[in-house]
């Protein structure tokens, strides 16, 4: 069979990648690349005492440092990563290359300009909080002593190694002229794992060029546990549609994505967004988040082809207990993505309660980041899903109500941008955390799954969680007039006494009929545009 076929090439692929990744090592005069599992972030075979040396530096370093006089973050901030016992630190390192070679990205610019380096390390505090978050970033270059502490950076004598601080552009004159500008520390912090490839060579192909050599350290003695990632293999390429795109590569524009909206009824509809950015960055958790609101929505009688599924790079399928695999669709597809909600805001009656539920690592401004398709480690704009963009897919949304759930950090960026806004009279955003907030542990989304939404207005749902999260504090924010209160299926709340069960199923969960006055008037309507009716009359 052809998947079959395919999915032997991707392996064959993989295993040529690993053979044009070795090749690259008789140029690199120390073989750490190598002996770092290049898929794993174990070491094979005998473990280096070079880049543990790095590590401990780094981590003494950090630790010791005169938080006065900081410029990765705030002196506030660099006191709490102080508190932050070594144990909960986690470790990520590109191994010593010996020559030069390594450039490093970051979504919003590259790290690296001119200058290039030998070896990354790269200390996470908070490895249970999304991206974007606080790292520590360090260079490391083999040089003579002198000059290491002339760019004031930290010695090691065994190895005469040079550890230095890597720090965003302009930030430090940032930090010494707008000490007072509101979060303009988070603005300076790096806060995303950075890309880690080797420079250009003119011999090396692409996918050996975009190689990333910065791995999570597993097992390191003293610190933190790496997450649980994908296998490399299904976090490689684009995953489309395997039945209807047969053996043809997906491309941006190619996956489309069925919207259903019917003439004779309206439905409750939601669409759940989680885009990853790369391997590194979008562990399993993800995967379990999205079954676990997935399955939510399914208690509450959403239908399944009403409940839309963007996730990363794909997949070629979510597994739900009780229930075939759900379909996924990339994340990647941006443009599909955005239509769908274009189209479920502006068919009439087609959508009673919109519930839109978004897990992606953020950038400070409060856009998602979907997934790094050419794997630059750059976000251009498609790879981007903006707070802009979002709330023009929203604007005057024909649904009679919208749910935002945001589990992101910077989530009440997104929140803030919607409060009182005249566009945006039906939605109402809510945020597992403050607009300069990390957000941590999946805590808010498992408030979410686990709270019983028969009676409740989302509203109160939101309110109840200023109880339950540990780590960071809920907002939530709404369109001029403020109106929505109802379930999270668009039912009036704490009716008394409450709706039977029976009468929730015939009035509000899933699909209602529409009065034939107005499904007469829909296809009256729909009648002067074709397009309409195509996507009216199928599914
Ligand atoms: C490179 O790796 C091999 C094992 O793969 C090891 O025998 C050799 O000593 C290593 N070379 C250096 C310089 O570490
Ligand atoms: C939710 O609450 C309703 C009563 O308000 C109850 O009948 C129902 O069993 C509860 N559902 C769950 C899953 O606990």
């Amino acid at each position: 069979m052809w998947w079959h076929r395919e999915h032997i090439l991707s392996i064959l692929l993989g295993f040529v990648q690993i053979l044009i990744v070795s090749a690259v090592v008789p140029f690199i005069t120390d073989n750490s690349s190598e002996r770092l599992s290049l898929e794993e972030g174990s070491w094979v075979g005998t473990e280096t005492s070079r880049e543990v040396q790095w590590a401990e530096t780094a981590f003494r370093h950090v630790m010791s440092l005169d938080c006065k006089n900081v410029f990765f973050t705030t002196a506030k901030e660099c006191e709490a990563l102080q508190t932050i016992p070594k144990s909960s630190f986690i470790v990520h390192v590109a191994p010593f290359t010996g020559s030069s070679e390594y450039i490093v990205m970051l979504p919003d610019e590259k790290l690296t300009r001119k200058d290039t380096h030998q070896g990354v390390v790269v200390l996470d505090p908070y490895p249970s909080a999304n991206f974007g978050h606080l790292v520590v970033v360090f260079y490391v270059d083999n040089k003579r002593r002198e000059k290491c502490l002339n760019k004031n950076g930290i010695y090691i004598d065994s190895s005469s190694d040079c550890l230095t601080f890597a720090l965003k552009r302009r930030c430090k004159n940032a930090i010494k002229r707008n000490t007072k500008r509101k979060h303009w520390a988070r603005r300076c912090e790096i806060n995303f794992l950075p890309v880690v490839n080797l420079k250009h060579r003119k011999r090396s192909s692409v996918s050996d060029k975009r190689y990333n050599y910065l791995k999570c350290w597993k097992d390191l003695k003293g610190y933190g546990n790496c997450p649980d990632l994908r296998p490399e293999i299904d976090a490689k390429d684009l995953i489309c549609n395997p039945i209807r795109d047969n053996t043809k590569r997906c491309s941006t524009t190619h996956e489309m994505v069925h919207t259903n909206c019917k003439i004779f009824e309206i439905c409750d509809q939601a669409v759940l967004i989680s885009g990853g950015w790369n391997r590194e960055t979008s562990g399993v958790r993800f995967k379990h988040n999205l079954a676990a609101f997935y399955r939510m929505l399914r208690q509450y009688n959403f239908k399944k082809s009403n409940i839309k599924i963007f996730y990363a790079n794909g997949a070629s399928g979510l597994n739900i207990p009780g229930e075939h695999a759900h379909q996924v669709h990339p994340a990647a597809m941006k443009l599909a993505l955005r239509y769908h909600i274009q189209t479920l805001c502006r068919s009439p009656h087609c959508v009673n309660s919109l519930v839109i539920y978004m897990n992606s690592p953020s950038k400070n401004d409060g856009s998602s980041l979907l997934w790094d398709v050419d794997k630059d480690g750059l976000a251009s704009n498609s790879e981007v899903y903006t707070v802009k963009e979002f709330k023009e897919d929203l604007s005057h949304c024909t649904a009679n109500y919208v749910h935002v759930v945001v589990d992101q950090s910077f989530a009440g960026q997104l929140a803030d941008s919607f409060r009182n806004s005249p566009n945006h009279r039906n939605v109402i955003v809510f945020a597992g955390s403050k607009d300069n907030e990390y957000a941590y542990d999946d805590e808010y989304t498992r408030h979410w799954v686990t709270s019983n939404h028969t009676q409740d207005c989302t509203w109160h749902i939101h309110q109840q969680s200023k109880n339950n999260l540990k780590h960071s504090s809920p907002e939530a924010q709404e369109g001029e007039k403020g109106e929505v209160r109802t379930t999270i299926f668009g039912a009036p709340c704490n009716v008394i006494p409450p709706f039977t069960h029976r009468e929730l199923r015939r009035d509000y969960l899933g699909c209602q009929p529409l009065p034939t006055a107005v499904w007469i008037k829909k296809l009256l309507a729909s009648a002067k545009g074709i397009d309409f009716m195509k996507t009216s009359w199928s599914g």
